[in-house]
């Protein structure tokens, strides 16, 4: 079963590259790439694709058995209604195939043209994708080099490719859900430096402060994880178009180490001035402290956090809210 599902993926990843190239519509889509500044090897290289308009298209090609149909509902290719009617999940959408660690397509992911309509949709879980445990571009940056000297997390399907255009192929993005532990682990396994680099807006820096705390319990001795904050508006797409290889590449050595990232965003929160805002900060602090897997990269928070709280144990500071709340 499994195996037959791999090599139906994997069909269907073909049939939108073919689609690309041949159906009547095409056109739009290979003129929308080129607008986003891909070339025709790095389409190629990323096998990128297109789900054509019509409703049928994945249905009438696979799905001519009944066995067939229903291993494309169950892989989520097709959709059925509730009066049992079937049509094709992904229309008109530029088509990202998904690739796991070992290279099988298990899912894909879609970019509308233009318009209206959620500007990406994913393959919803299945019996063999599991988004948490994945990462887009994953498979092609070990493939690219044996050793990888540091991965970089973006956030988007185009951030990867448009880096592996500036041949940076050590990109890899989370699949349209947080950067989870399981993701953390994985690349921890494959590196030694992991840079988060999301999107310069407010829903990127949300999501690095996520993946920060989903980091911790996986942040091994000798693992270096840093953030790079781009300018607000721009994400690792636009910002290596705009600044070329080299430049990147220094952002990415220039990066926020953790510890830095992780002061920084809760002194923001917690004014240490006074001792009501050093127990804050201790009470918010400790619990992620806590979580950290490595006893060198938990000394060093432990030992950053007592310079900024002092050394309160937990009777002075008892103590000291005490007389605070006495004097308000
Ligand atoms: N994403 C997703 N599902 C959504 C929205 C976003 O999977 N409904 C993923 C996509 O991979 C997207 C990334 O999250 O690229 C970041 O979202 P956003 O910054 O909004 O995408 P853009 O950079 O604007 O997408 P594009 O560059 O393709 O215009
Ligand atoms: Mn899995
Ligand atoms: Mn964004
Ligand atoms: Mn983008
Ligand atoms: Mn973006």
């Amino acid at each position: 079963q499994q195996q037959d599902d791999y090599a139906l993926m994997e069909s269907v990843a073909r049939y939108f590259q073919q689609q690309l190239r041949q159906h009547a519509n095409s056109q739009k889509a290979i003129d929308y790439l080129k607008g986003r500044g891909l070339s025709g090897d790095i389409v190629k290289h990323w096998e990128i694709g297109y789900a054509p308009s019509e409703w049928d298209g994945v249905l009438k090609t696979f799905g001519k058995e009944h066995e067939r149909v229903k291993q494309l509902i169950d892989l989520k290719l097709v959709n059925q209604n509730d009066r049992g009617k079937t049509y094709d999940f992904f229309r008109d959408r530029i088509m990202f195939p998904i690739r796991d660690r070992r290279g099988r397509v298990i899912g894909f992911g879609g970019r509308v043209l233009e318009g209206d309509g959620p500007k990406y949709l994913n393959s919803p879980e299945t019996r063999i994708f599991h988004k948490g445990h994945e990462l887009f571009g994953f498979y092609q940056a070990k493939q690219s080099q044996r050793h990888l000297d540091k991965v970089i997390i973006v956030e988007g399907y185009m951030d990867v490719v448009a880096l592996s255009q500036f041949d940076i192929n050590i990109a890899t993005a989370a699949l349209g859900t947080a950067t989870t532990p399981e993701h953390l682990s994985m690349l921890m396994r494959a590196t030694s430096h992991i840079v988060c680099c999301y999107d310069g807006d407010r829903a990127g820096r949300d999501a690095a402060w996520r993946a920060l705390e989903n980091a911790l319990p996986a942040l091994k001795d000798g693992v270096k994880l840093t953030f790079l904050f781009l300018p607000d508006g721009e994400d690792p797409d636009t910002m290596v178009r705009k600044v070329g290889k080299d430049a990147f590449m220094n952002l990415l050595d220039d990066a926020l180490p953790l510890s830095r990232f992780f002061f920084e965003s809760l002194l923001k929160e917690h004014e240490v001035g006074t001792p009501e805002g050093k127990v804050a900060l201790k009470a918010a602090a400790q619990p992620l402290i806590d979580q950290v897997l490595g006893d060198s990269q938990k000394a060093m928070l432990q030992e950053e956090l007592a310079k900024h709280v002092g050394e309160y144990d937990r009777f002075r500071l008892q103590q000291d809210m005490q007389q605070a709340n006495q004097a308000s």
